[in-house]
């Protein structure tokens, strides 16, 4: 593995992979890598070669009162993951490096930027839509892989995609979760034993859907109401948003659609984590995939 830290060179990389008609698959990344993120990097690794990990910690996309000076970074550790799953290059810049002074321009999906995860971190999905355009235009990758567990940053990045006619072709791999179904996150080290016991109420209040869905319950709004109670029962749980909203437009339904997205953010003590279902019609019934 080759340890890249400058624009120019990962740019060199890249160029003589693409010379050789290589699969060059990125999988960008913050960094403090977990399953979910080795799960992205395995199904890279299973149709692309190089593959190319950026590990790149955006502060564009942190709040002025988010965890961006206390976000995880274990370097070291995570260089010795990727070695034993055995990557081609990781990209590592630094923030001067993917933000040279006068850096001046911003990517913005207009719309849908601004519902859920957006209206609660204002300016967050600007930061990841300009952070992901660059990491394209410098690996220029023929695929890049996105987790299901960020679906709205997942739509986003397709939003672009499509609207720039950039190349790369967008996977989306499934939600790796813990043995008691708490979805993996890097800001899971945030939580305390209470809290991590109470974070499983994300997970068991989208299995309610799924068992509602099952029983043939289609409306929306009872749906979302007794997923919010089960959240609300959950002490040292604060509901920040639950809703269904359809897959393609982010918008709420009133009832169950083709394809649509249950989606929560909730607040565990201090720490914001959110999950999702997906839910998609099916000729007799609909499935619920958690
Ligand atoms: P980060 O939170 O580090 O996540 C990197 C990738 O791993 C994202 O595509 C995310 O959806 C995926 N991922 C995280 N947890 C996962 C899980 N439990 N199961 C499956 N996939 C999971 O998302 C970002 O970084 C940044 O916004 C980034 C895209 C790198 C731009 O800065």
């Amino acid at each position: 593995m080759e340890t890249i830290h400058t624009v120019a060179w990962m740019k060199q990389g890249a160029r003589e992979a693409r010379a050789q008609e290589r699969i060059l698959g990125l999988v960008p990344t913050m960094g403090a890598l977990h399953e979910g993120h080795l799960s992205l990097i395995r199904e890279a690794k299973k149709r692309c070669s190089p593959v190319v990990v950026s590990i790149f910690i955006n502060p564009k996309q942190f709040g002025p009162s988010e965890d961006l000076a206390k976000y995880p970074r274990p370097i070291e550790r995570d260089r010795a993951m990727l070695e034993e799953i055995g990557i081609d290059y990781l990209f590592a810049p630094s923030a001067e490096e993917m933000y040279p002074a006068g850096f001046r321009t911003t990517v913005v999906v207009e719309g849908l930027s601004d519902r859920l995860e957006g209206r609660s971190r204002p300016g967050h999905f600007r930061g990841v839509a300009t952070v992901v355009l660059k990491l394209f235009e410098i690996v220029q990758p023929r695929l890049s892989f996105f987790g299901r567990k960020d679906a709205q940053q997942v739509r986003i990045i397709r939003q672009m995609v499509h609207d720039l006619e950039l190349d790369p072709e967008i996977v989306v791999c499934p939600i790796a979760r813990e043995p008691d179904g708490l979805a993996i996150s890097s800001r899971n080290v945030y939580l305390n034993a209470a809290e991590r016991q109470a974070a499983t109420v994300l997970r068991r209040s989208l299995e309610g859907v799924r068992e509602e869905v099952a029983g043939g319950e289609r409306n929306v709004s009872r749906l979302l109401g007794n997923l919010s109670e089960v959240i609300k029962r959950q002490a040292g749980v604060r509901l920040d948003y639950a809703e269904i909203v359809d897959a393609e437009t982010f918008e709420p339904v009133i009832s169950l659609c083709k394809n649509c997205y249950v989606l929560v953010a909730a607040l565990v003590g201090a720490t914001r984590l959110i999950d999702n279902a997906l839910i998609e019609e099916e000729p007799t019934s609909f499935r619920v995939t958690i």
